[in-house]
């Protein structure tokens, strides 16, 4: 890759430093300009491993296919979500679902059909995307992590907006790497239009482990970008996400042991946390528990 693009993706990574969060809640939303890079599958583990590990945990389903809901169970499919927020239900108790994980709970898509014939004012769209995340505060979410539909326009773009992070899914196939740099182009606009987002990282999604050209790609682009814009952590492309959605639970829930792609989604939870500066209060004043009393 020319290192003229590799320059460029340096110098827009130095204008976005961290800065610091106005709410205690963190948003982190993923995105991509294409569907079927596994956002979906993403979304569910990650919110599955950031539960686990502690944190209270919203997740949002934006994407009008409601995908979340359909991988989890299809009586989501008939009740009320973000969209309903958005176009006037403001009572989050009436919509957020509880899920059998205490810290983990679900905001499905909701009835898009209904609320777009209803219409909402485009206008007020971020102000009330702050409201949610104001609402999310107050119920004691630590981290939203919001699904969205694909493409960085419309809805997607405001979604992502709103959000303090941006995670992106990224399939490992050879227009990835003519993508990428494209996509960093998207978000470095969305930050000069005011926009506080920042790229918690770029996750290679698909990775397929006996195709040379899937391996080509991870490591054009490994070699391409910076490495702090880049999960360590790949996904692989294996049957178990397909088996998993199609039995409505995180890959995690699988099997009584939960197989070695169940623990990846940990190990991208430990790098979130690590990227998005997430640091249980407990932590900070930590006294180590003895493995033996
Ligand atoms: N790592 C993976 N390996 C195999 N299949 C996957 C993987 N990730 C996702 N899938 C499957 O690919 C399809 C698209 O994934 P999904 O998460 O819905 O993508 P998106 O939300 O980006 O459209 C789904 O059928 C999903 O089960
Ligand atoms: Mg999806």
């Amino acid at each position: 890759m020319a290192v003229a693009s590799r320059t460029r993706l340096r110098a827009i990574l130095a204008s976005w430093q961290r800065q610091p969060n106005i709410r205690a809640v963190i948003a982190i939303a993923t995105a991509s300009q294409k569907g079927g890079v596994g956002k979906t599958t993403l979304c569910i583990n990650l919110a599955y491993s950031l539960a686990r590990r502690g944190w209270t945990t919203l997740l949002v389903d934006t994407d009008p296919q409601g995908g979340v809901g359909l991988s989890l169970a299809r009586s989501t499919r008939s009740k009320l979500g973000f969209y309903d927020f958005l176009s006037g239900e403001r009572d989050l108790n009436k919509l957020v679902l509880p899920t059998r994980l205490p810290e983990l709970q679900i905001l499905p898509c909701g009835q898009y059909n209904a609320c777009a014939r209803r219409g909402w004012p485009v206008q007020e769209v971020p102000a009330r995307l702050a409201d949610l995340l104001r609402g999310a505060e107050l119920r004691g979410v630590d981290c939203v992590l919001m699904d969205t539909a694909a493409g960085l326009n419309g809805m997607s773009e405001s979604v992502v907006k709103a959000c303090d992070y941006v995670i992106l899914p990224q399939q490992a196939e050879p227009l990835a790497v003519r993508s990428v740099p494209h996509m960093l182009e998207t978000l470095a606009r969305f930050r000069a239009e005011g926009a506080g987002v920042k790229v918690a990282g770029i996750l290679l999604t698909m990775v397929t482990m006996d195709s040379r050209i899937s391996q080509k790609v991870v490591s054009e682009l490994r070699a391409m970008l910076p490495a702090d814009l880049m999960f360590d952590q790949n996904v692989p492309r294996l049957p178990s996400f397909l088996e998993a959605s199609a039995m409505g639970v995180p890959v995690a829930l699988l099997k009584k042991n939960p197989p070695p792609e169940a623990i990846l989604f940990d190990q991208l939870a430990a790098e979130l946390e690590q990227r998005a500066g997430l640091v249980l209060e407990r932590e900070s004043n930590q006294s180590y528990a003895s493995l033996l009393d």
